[in-house]
């Protein structure tokens, strides 16, 4: 009988599509069988997230109640990934004894000889080094189930924002060839993927190495991933405002494959705050690029990440923030209280704020968005959507779920077979965390 993995995931898509290669991998090399539960698995893996200081917290209280697991299973072996453990390194296990295995977003490719180690020598392994180039070509071909796949195509960050651990945890920006980012995608493609999601911390940095020598943009990867057949939807994720480029937005307007969609963070809306960020962009500036994309492809809607109560936030910058929303009209944005950060230059800086008042900003803040976000909803009601359709629906056998081009969750009565297909469907009803629909006759692909 096969041994038994449970990877857990907190944080990014990132993490989530680095948790599916770990299993896959730990799949091919110890014959390791995925379960869905702590209790039935021989080994244990978190992949964590440090970008604030609630989701570090999340962690170790996380390997206390694994470590109770040990205690009465001495043999199971827990391991830590991610960004803390990237940012912890060895002190992880002075904190935190019934850890076995410590390992970065960069070194999971060695989990295998990691595990051995652990369990042939009995010694406890770490490995939090940025080795780059190696992960991916180390990595197995990525197996997939459903109809939407995610695909890493950079790592890493270079933009250094004063708030922000990423750069210190994932590394400089470094991209995957254009080649092995294709050769995946068509892998994928040929398991009956539909949707890929280009997945980056600034994947719009993105500058792959071309066959020729030369160098592929994001925008260049957009064109060469949507003419794989049967790749009929592209969306990607995270994109800064400074990687914004003439050829993105060329890639809107000429690849009707790329949905009618970007996440696109500004943190704030104060030039002051995002001068003191680190962001190396105004407010006219973002608005200015936001402008490109949109000429490019008419109705593009935006969301984005907000941080309140930056240090020295005054409740003029944060007035100027609700002005931003109310300009972009932001769809299902992220807001956040900012959390300092041991180690970033944010975490230095005097800050004023009461934690009352940052509170305060926040549910004034995301009940504005919130309102946003119910607007766009009902003005999707009676219009037609191109609809993936992923699953069986939560509610019922007999209907199935897909997601529109911005995103939203559809349910709607239709035979199984549909799974794995765009269909089109009529907005029939709206509620707070999904849409209602009906199947109506294909029309081909958008013309842009
Ligand atoms: N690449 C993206 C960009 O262009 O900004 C950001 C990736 S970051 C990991 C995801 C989001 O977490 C950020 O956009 C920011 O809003 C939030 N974030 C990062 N550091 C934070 C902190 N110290 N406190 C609160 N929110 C933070
Ligand atoms: Fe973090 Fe700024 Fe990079 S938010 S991930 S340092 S763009």
């Amino acid at each position: 009988m096969s041994r038994k993995l449970f990877v857990k995931t907190f944080g990014c898509q990132m993490n989530e599509y680095d948790s599916t290669r770990m299993a896959e991998l730990l799949q091919d090399s110890h014959d390791l069988e995925s379960v869905d539960s702590a209790e039935e698995a021989d080994v244990i893996l978190l992949n964590t997230c440090s970008v604030r200081e609630k989701a570090q917290e999340k962690v170790f209280s996380q390997i206390g109640v694994w470590a109770e697991l040990k205690q009465a299973r001495p043999e199971l072996v827990i391991g830590i990934g991610g960004c803390v453990a990237s940012q912890e390194g060895a002190a992880l296990r002075a904190r935190a004894p019934s850890v076995d295995l410590v390992f970065g977003p960069q070194t999971l490719h060695r989990l295998p000889e990691m595990l051995r180690q652990v369990e042939l020598d009995r010694r406890p392994a770490v490995d939090v080094s940025f080795p780059e180039i190696e992960k991916f070509d180390s990595l197995p071909t990525p197996r997939q189930k459903g109809a939407t796949a995610f695909l890493s195509i950079m790592e890493g960050c270079s933009k250094y924002c004063s708030f922000c651990v990423v750069p210190y945890t994932r590394g400089e920006e470094w991209s995957r060839p254009l080649d092995a980012v294709l050769a995946e995608a068509t892998s994928l493609a040929e398991q009956g993927v539909r949707e890929i999601v280009l997945l980056g911390q600034n994947v719009n940095a993105y500058r792959g190495a071309t066959d020729d020598g030369g160098e592929a943009d994001l925008g260049l990867a957009i064109h060469a991933v949507a003419a794989i057949p049967g790749i009929d939807r592209i969306r990607f994720t995270t994109s800064h405002p400074l990687d914004v480029s003439e050829s993105l937005a060329e890639a809107f307007a000429e690849v009707p494959e790329l949905v009618s969609h970007i996440h696109l963070p500004v943190q704030s809306g104060s030039d002051d705050v995002l001068r003191r960020m680190k962001r190396n962009h105004t407010v006219a500036e973002y608005l200015q690029r936001l402008k490109w994309l949109q000429q490019a492809r008419p109705g593009l809607s935006v969301s984005t990440d907000l941080i309140v109560g930056f240090p020295g936030e005054t409740e003029a910058d944060f007035q100027a923030t609700l002005d931003l929303v109310e300009q972009v009209g932001f769809d299902h944005s992220f807001s956040f209280i900012y959390s300092p950060r041991p180690g970033t230059p944010a975490a230095d800086l005097v800050d004023e704020v009461s934690v009352d008042e940052k509170k305060a900003r926040l549910r004034r803040l995301q009940q504005r968005l919130r309102e946003l976000e119910e607007g766009y909803a009902m003005s999707m009601l009676g219009s037609r959507q191109r609809v993936l359709v992923e699953r069986l629906s939560r509610r019922s056998d007999e209907e199935l779920a897909g997601r529109t081009e911005n995103n939203r969750v559809v349910n709607f009565p239709a035979p199984r077979s549909l799974i794995g297909q765009f269909v089109d469907v009529s907005i029939t009803g709206v509620f707070s965390n999904s849409l209602r629909g009906k199947v109506e006759p294909s029309e081909p692909l958008r013309d842009v």
